[in-house]
């Protein structure tokens, strides 16, 4: 059975990295508006009897992203793809995984069954925090890790002595498992969160040299108080790594004041030096065989 590579357009310099490396034709899918704002979505070419695998990023304007995924899955169907895979490099709405208030949404209850066309949804390092098993969200949801890459990169890249650290408990399985990796022990700190703006972190010596390790760098918060603690205690370099550069805002800008800053090619940006297009095209030739 053939592969067919469609992406849509904010994920095409990755989808290409991915389509090189397992030998398959890759077209980006038309998407258009109609004028009140209703999404169009159209395929150049027919995915009968094909492997169809649909990127997409979700790291903006993910309401929209979500639907046009919808749609674009929908037509895979209706057109005889022989099965239909979700690439998600980042996921959504995957923090908001119980219901934390009454009346409030538990949202990734509600959105995992919208995307049951999909055989297979991968995802690089899902944000699981109370769902601790991806199967909970939906059968066709598939974890992926850039955790031996980013490990790999810290071997290249720095000297010894370094410390790793995790601003929170849920950053726990990246940056312990990066630090397992590397032979080291991470410090994981305790963060409370007050408001998107108001973080408080742990303060504790961390290291001369310490890398920060978290998935999802959003409004830069987290990570700004976890430097703040670092310097306090005396480190003279700090870098953060970051699996999805979300980088709300300003948070970048705010970031490289005080540390460097490194993020995957999960969601594309200026910082994104670690490359996970292998990890999804290694997902990707075991489930076509
Ligand atoms: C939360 O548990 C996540 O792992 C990140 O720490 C969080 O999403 C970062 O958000 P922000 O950058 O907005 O502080």
């Amino acid at each position: 059975m053939s592969t067919l590579i469609l992406t849509f357009p904010a994920t095409k310099t990755l989808a290409k990295l991915v389509a090189k490396q397992i030998k398959t034709p890759c077209e980006e899918i038309q998407v258009k508006d109609f004028p009140d704002e209703e999404s169009y979505v159209k395929f150049k070419t027919s995915p009968k009897n094909k492997t169809v695998v649909i990127f997409n990023s979700f790291s903006r304007d993910q309401n929209n992203r979500l639907i046009e995924t919808i749609l674009a899955a929908g037509i895979a169907k209706d057109f005889g793809a022989k099965k239909i895979i979700l690439a998600a490099p980042y996921f959504p709405y995957l923090r908001q995984d119980t219901h934390f208030e009454n009346f409030d949404s538990f949202s990734i209850k509600y959105i995992s069954p919208l995307l049951k066309n999909f055989d297979k949804i991968l995802i690089i390092d899902p944000h699981l925090q109370r769902i601790k098993n991806i199967k909970q969200i939906g059968k066709n949801f598939e974890k992926l890790s850039a955790n031996n890459l980013i490990a790999e990169y810290i071997k290249k890249n720095f000297k010894e002595p370094f410390t790793i650290v995790g601003p929170d408990k849920e950053s726990r399985q990246w940056a312990q498992r990066i630090a397992n990796l590397l032979g080291k022990q991470a410090t994981i700190l305790k963060k409370t969160r007050f408001t998107w703006e108001k973080v408080k972190i742990q303060s504790k010596p961390l290291g001369k040299n310490t890398i920060i390790i978290d998935d999802i760098i959003g409004t830069g918060n987290t990570i700004l108080e976890t430097i703040k603690v670092a310097k306090h205690h005396g480190a003279e370099k700090v870098t953060v790594i970051g699996v999805h550069g979300v980088l709300v805002g300003d948070a970048a800008k705010r970031i490289r004041k005080h540390a460097s800053l490194i993020t995957t090619n999960a969601i594309e940006n200026k910082f994104s030096r670690i490359d996970v297009s292998g990890v999804i095209a290694e997902a990707l030739g075991i489930l076509s065989n």
